[in-house]
């Protein structure tokens, strides 16, 4: 019989040169265990996905109790379906207006895809204005708009009129004209390795689309729900974008995806054509009742207000170990060793010392910590045990 290691290798479209090939038999709270019973800690939260942790008792009720109603029933946006309908009067009810129309995708980057298709459409222009360093997703929509030529050069040609711009630059501003239909922006820039915006680049932003008449897309997809001590980061910076991109924590463990915009915006995808975009397990009832009650859970609990508290009492702890910095705010942190050259080995060997780290897309000299933002203060502790073993270890071999 082959071991399951054996059938992953074989069987399982391989993307990554060097997988972690961890064989998990269950998760619970903020650790992952394997199939010899070893616990893992969880810092990465499958990429800002499990904000409220590995089965959250609530979100476990929720996903049973829609099971035993329905699953699917008929392709998006036609039948009415409680677990969407509520989810979406949820998320208007806690963003700021005009933003009260949600389009449920299965992703991020069919929601980016989405969000660029409804920016073209209601401007009636072409251009979207991207940033260096940002990643938007993996369609080709999507990878379009990637801000570096490492994982899209050989996929062209790709869409055009795409102009890329730098992030936290006034020039821009300056490149934002009539011909363009969108700026799409991740209000903190998370592959680039946590980049905040500086002073008031996302207000000059907003300024030059209103002048222009074009429309300006946040995508929250990694900074939504609670990860950077905002519920959304729109509110922490102040500005409100045309259309916002959400995914990832979204659907509370499960695949979900959105993009949101006011009625008016959003109404122009049910004319010339109709049917604007099509989507089959968009919003699917399942994803929509475990997104509902982990946003419930992280509104209940002050879980984003607590990720800056968690925050402090992570760098604290961390203080003693060999970083040269630490970035980002609440429980998105890009941590730049004091020798960047040992990244790739701490994130090789973090499972020896049952830990989960992570690479950032776009950034060689940082690595991720972005736990559930349920991790408890004796499991930060624990974490920076372990972290302090691990760089000891790995910085002596
Ligand atoms: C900021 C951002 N946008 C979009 C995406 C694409 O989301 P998905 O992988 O669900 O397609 C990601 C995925 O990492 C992301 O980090």
């Amino acid at each position: 019989m082959p071991s399951q290691r054996q059938l992953f290798l074989n069987h399982i479209g391989q993307t990554s040169p060097s997988p972690l090939m961890l064989e998990i038999e269950s998760a619970e709270g903020s650790f992952l265990y394997d199939s010899h019973g070893r616990d893992y800690l969880d810092l990465i939260s499958g990429v800002s996905v499990s904000n409220t942790g590995h089965r959250h008792p609530a979100v476990m009720r929720a996903l049973t109790e829609q099971a035993g109603r329905y699953m699917h029933l008929m392709v998006y946006g036609e039948v009415i379906q409680s677990p969407q309908v509520q989810y979406a009067a949820r998320l208007a009810s806690l963003l700021p207006p005009p933003l009260e129309s949600v389009f449920f995708v299965n992703s991020g980057s069919e929601a980016i895809e989405g969000a660029i298709k409804l920016a073209r459409r209601y401007t009636g222009r072409n251009e979207i204005i991207y940033f260096r360093n940002a990643y938007h997703g993996s369609t080709t929509g999507a990878l379009s708009v990637q801000g570096s030529e490492v994982y899209r050069n050989a996929f062209r040609p790709l869409m055009p009129a795409t102009t890329m711009a730098e992030f936290n630059s006034s020039d821009a501003v300056s490149l934002i004209s009539k011909a363009t239909a969108a700026v799409l922006v991740e209000p903190v820039q998370a592959e680039a390795g946590v980049i905040q915006p500086a002073g008031s680049f996302l207000d000059d932003l907003r300024e030059a689309c209103n002048k222009h008449g074009s429309l300006l897309i946040f995508d929250e997809v990694q900074t939504g729900f609670g990860r950077t001590g905002h519920l959304f980061s729109l509110s922490r910076y102040n500005v409100i974008p045309d259309i916002l991109v959400l995914a990832k924590a979204l659907g509370g463990g499960l695949p979900l995806g959105a993009f949101i915009a006011s009625r008016d915006i959003m109404s122009s995808l049910t004319h010339d054509p109709a049917l604007g975009h099509i989507t089959t397990f968009g919003g699917h009832p399942l994803c929509c009742a475990t997104g509902m009650a982990s946003l419930e859970v992280i509104v209940r609990e002050k879980l984003a207000e607590k990720a800056l508290e968690k925050e402090k009492i992570l760098r604290a702890e961390l203080a003693g170990l060999p970083l040269r910095e630490i970035r980002g705010e609440g429980l998105l942190l890009a941590v730049v060793p004091k020798k960047p050259e040992i990244i790739p080995a701490l994130i090789t060997h973090a499972p020896d010392h049952g830990l989960l780290l992570d690479y950032f897309l776009f950034c060689p000299t940082a690595f991720r910590i972005a736990p559930p933002l349920t991790i408890s203060e004796e499991e930060i502790h624990l974490a920076s045990r372990r972290l302090g073993t691990l760089i000891k270890a790995v910085a002596s071999d």
